[in-house]
């Protein structure tokens, strides 16, 4: 085995960072902790001994240089990412290093396909989007049920989520992307993006057993209608959230997530449902586990391990679905996650 791989973890001390960095450590890699708040470093830095501290403004050029010099690759777990994600490609590409985000950001993912597709395949660099349990997950679930084929009619991600407790980077996040939207909703449909204000709608949805017929709000539009759409021939994508997780998530008063395990993570449960349809058949990709934050920190791992040693597809700006062999990436994820396909 030659030397430990390096990354630096931009966002260290944040609720997802934390998770990231601690699952980097697991995995053998050293990471290298990076934000713009020297004292929350340092403090993170204290309970990982030889951890090193590399504070930068996200508006420092030099010092996000300085945090990426030497590292194998980073991952931006800080957010919004309206705000975060550009400098921090910019000082990937120029480190010559992959650049691994969680953004859950629509629009902050789509400008990272439009601003940089170009540059990063000329430059054979690798920029993974909302490689993170939204956008990332329903992806790779996708992709899989597909299986050979190359087209479908729709595609559906239905999230049973026990509950949702939001870190304020999820609240803060929600808020600029409202604000890009005007106040405005947004859905996949006809092949793009469309901005509309229609009333939310409760659907029924069946979810495999045990979790049966549970109400979601219809078109509660993540980022999967980003990454998705960016590689599948899919003019109609959706995604659908439980009922009582989108109540909370709009509540003002409820509370960011606690620990409930020696990890860390929350007693939320998930199963992430996706369906593809394509005229009258229908196949199905079955995702479930605990903690939409804690099981960001495999899927970002996992992708960077990926990255590292040569098992991917493409180069350039590119979703966990088309870059990675999502069968195999999806299988990789146990314990963390558990996945059944349903062809
Ligand atoms: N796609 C997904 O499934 C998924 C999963 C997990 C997280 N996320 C996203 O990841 C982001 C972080 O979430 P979280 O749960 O870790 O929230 P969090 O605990 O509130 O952490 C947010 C982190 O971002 C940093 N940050 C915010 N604005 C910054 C700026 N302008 N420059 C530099 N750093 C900045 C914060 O630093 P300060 O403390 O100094 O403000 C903090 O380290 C959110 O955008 C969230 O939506 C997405």
């Amino acid at each position: 085995m030659g030397s430990a791989q390096t990354v630096t973890v931009y966002g260290a001390y944040g609720h997802t960072g934390r998770f990231v960095v601690a699952h980097l450590r697991e995995r053998g890699f050293v990471p290298v902790l990076s934000g713009r708040d020297a004292g929350k470093l340092r403090e993170l830095a204290a309970t990982l001994p030889g951890v090193e501290v590399r504070p930068a403004p996200v508006d420092d050029p030099a010092a996000l240089d300085r945090a990426l010099a030497g590292a194998d690759a980073v991952i931006n777990s800080a957010g919004p990412f309206a705000t975060t994600a550009a400098p921090v490609i910019e000082a990937a590409l120029r480190a010559g290093i992959p650049y691994v985000d969680v953004a859950a950001e629509i629009e902050a993912n789509a400008d990272t396909f439009t601003h940089f597709a170009d540059r990063a395949r000329a430059a054979k660099a690798v920029i993974v989007p909302a490689m993170a349990f939204y956008g990332g997950l329903g992806d790779l679930l996708a992709t899989a049920a597909m299986g050979d084929w190359t087209t479908a009619d729709e595609a559906h991600i239905a999230y049973g989520l026990s509950g949702w407790h939001p870190t304020a980077g999820t609240r803060a996040a929600g808020e600029v992307s409202h604000g890009r939207r005007g106040g405005r909703r947004v859905r996949y449909t006809k092949g793009r993006l469309e901005y509309h204000d229609d009333q939310p709608t409760v659907l029924k949805w069946h979810f495999p057993e045990p979790m049966g017929i549970r109400d979601v709000m219809g078109e509660f539009t993540m980022a999967d209608v980003v990454t998705i759409p960016s590689h599948l021939a899919v003019p109609e994508v959706s995604t659908h959230m439980a009922s009582e997780a989108a109540r909370e998530l709009a509540a003002s008063d409820t509370p960011a997530p606690t620990a409930a395990d020696d990890d860390g993570r929350s007693d939320q449960t998930f199963l992430v449902d996706a369906v593809v349809r394509s005229g009258g058949t229908e196949r199905r990709a079955v995702a479930r586990g605990r903690d939409i934050y804690a099981v960001t920190a495999p899927l970002a791992v996992e992708a960077v391990h990926r990255i590292l040693t040569g098992r991917t597809r493409t180069v350039g700006v590119a979703s966990a679905g088309e870059i990675f062999d999502a069968p195999d990436f999806l299988r990789a994820l146990s314990p963390h996650i558990s996945v059944e396909l349903r062809p």
